[in-house]
């Protein structure tokens, strides 16, 4: 499946990923530096937030309670803010765009 990464400068590139990884795994295969994705996924740091295209947001599975709590620590949350870690890629995301956040 396909996923459009836009960076913080703008910059748009559209890369394939393995449906077996998760979207922040995409992103950091592909070489996007800025995702710090500092505790590898394990739900505990918040820097891989992005946002969501709107139009996805409904096919995402929900927020749990952690991924909620952190993103709260995120100045720049908004209703489509999520932790890239925790959504699983695949078939069905086929076409994502995600933003990569701002750094808080
Ligand atoms: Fe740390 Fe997603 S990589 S919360």
């Amino acid at each position: 499946p396909k996923l459009t990464v836009v960076t913080r400068n703008g910059e748009e590139r559209t890369v394939t990923g393995d449906a077996s990884l998760s979207v922040m795994e995409v992103i950091r295969d592909n070489g996007f530096d800025e995702l710090l994705a500092i505790c590898g996924g394990c739900c505990s740091c918040a820097t891989c937030h992005v946002h969501v295209d709107p139009e996805f947001a409904a096919k995402l599975p929900p927020i749990s309670e952690d991924e909620n709590d952190l993103l709260d620590s995120a100045l720049t949350r908004d209703a489509y803010s999520r932790l890239s870690c925790q959504i699983p890629f695949g078939d069905a995301l086929d076409g994502l765009r995600v933003r990569i956040a701002e750094e808080d």
